[in-house]
């Protein structure tokens, strides 16, 4: 039996204590005796946070990040579960692939491995992968994400056969010949700095189009890192026809602008690109009008060599599971308020998935986090677990913390 004493719940200031057993919560404020005992200093405990999207780089591109770096981070960002995409070396789209993931995440006592496969073979949008072998090996989710489904018939196939299977398709909604080679938003900032724009029609004509496809063959759609205005009032639209599309955005498109670019720094380039900051207060609007179904982090490593190269060379990606949480909690506990905000990083994701919702009563299984809402730190990626020890938030106080991450009962991260 673990216990965790001095824990608040949400919304309450009352310390309490928690005790888990065998993997499950057994109750609150029992009288019983635990092996272990630790101090939740006054934190308040929360469902541990579920990510849909994370670059964890294994196979075959580990010195951007490896398995036990990513999920290490991951807890340390008060995460319990990740969704690991498939654009790895060799692409995920083997079931044996999958099963050597998790195998190895389970070994490691991290936060827990829930692998995306391929949607299509090798990502090449020719072919579709064996979604049925996939999904056996525990596979939760298909998507070529990284690469944007130019082909509309492999989709719809794709669509079709994961829906009978009874698991999402998430896209990375770019429409790769407007995109072209743009390494930032095209607009006012794009043509000041003489760089290659990418504009939202890039994204709003491809969610326009896979809006189609969902509406014929009827089955599910996730459209991923949503970052545009324009592509959200499309999806907003399509809901109320009650087409079944869903979607997600990123803190670093609701915190972050074009802007940033005027460093010249490729820490902020990132696909889909940086907006405007109309952009960024439409998307807070639709996570406020329930538009946006959840956030996600799209937590993309890569080396520090890489990020250092010229704008027009550096890889996309931006990677920041470590800091999401405190990063929303601290731009957004006034507009969406904290309760949202964990809603929309737990319940939200697992209701996407299908999964059971996240809770903290008795019998509910042991995943949760203690978060300080409070306390502020300073943003040091030197401390960070991720092997990308670089990120647009560096110096930055944010408050919101998490402190200790506890994943089917076992003990995943504790701030020291
Ligand atoms: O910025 C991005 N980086 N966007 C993507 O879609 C892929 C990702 C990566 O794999 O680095």
């Amino acid at each position: 039996m673990l216990k965790i004493e001095n824990v608040k719940r949400l919304g309450s200031e009352q310390l309490e204590t928690l005790f888990v057993e065998n993997g499950y919560i057994k109750g609150w404020n029992l009288n019983d005796t635990a092996e272990q005992t630790l101090d939740g200093r006054g934190g308040t405990v929360i469902p541990a946070l579920i990510e849909l999207h994370a670059h964890l780089r294994e196979p075959g591109q580990t010195e951007k990040e490896d398995l036990a770096s990513g999920l290490a981070a991951a807890a340390a960002g008060g995460y319990g579960t990740v969704v690991s995409m498939p654009n790895t070396s060799p692409v995920v789209d083997d079931p044996s692939i999958v099963r050597a993931l998790i195998e190895k995440a389970d070994g490691l006592g991290l936060a827990r491995l829930r692998p995306a496969a391929a949607l299509t073979k090798g990502q090449s949008g020719k072919e579709l992968a064996e979604l049925a072998l996939l999904k056996d090996a525990g596979a939760v989710m298909f998507t070529d994400d990284g690469r944007t489904n130019e082909d509309a018939r492999m989709l719809r196939l794709g669509l079709e056969y994961a829906h009978s299977l009874g698991l999402m398709v998430s896209v990375h909604a770019e429409d790769a010949t407007l995109r072209a080679d743009g390494v930032m938003n095209e607009g006012p900032v794009s043509e000041a700095l003489g760089l290659p724009g990418n504009p939202a029609a890039a994204e709003a004509a491809r969610v326009a189009r896979d809006i189609e496809i969902a509406a014929f063959t009827g089955a599910r759609l996730h459209v991923q890192h949503l970052s545009t205005a324009r592509a959200l009032d499309l999806v907003r639209e399509a809901k109320k026809r009650g087409v079944p599309v869903t979607c997600e955005v990123c803190p670093h498109h609701l915190t972050l602008t074009d802007e940033a670019l005027r460093s010249f720094d490729a820490l902020y380039k990132v696909a889909p690109p940086l907006r405007t900051q109309a952009d960024a207060d439409a998307l807070l609007a639709g996570l406020l009008d329930g538009t946006v179904d959840c956030l996600s982090t799209d937590h993309a490593p890569h080396t520090r060599a890489e990020k250092e190269r010229d704008l027009l060379e550096a890889p996309f990606g931006i990677a920041y599971i470590e800091l999401a949480f405190p990063l929303m909690v601290t731009r957004f506990a006034d507009t969406l308020g904290v309760e949202r905000i964990v809603n929309l990083m737990t319940s939200a994701p697992a209701r996407l998935m299908g999964w059971d919702e996240p809770n903290l009563t008795e019998g509910a299984p042991a995943d949760f986090t203690v978060v300080d809402l409070d306390t502020e730190r300073v943003v040091d990626p030197s401390t960070f677990k991720s092997k990308a020890k670089h990120t647009p938030w560096a110096g930055e106080t944010l408050r919101g913390w998490p402190t200790l991450t506890v994943v089917g009962g076992r003990v995943a991260f504790e701030r020291a």
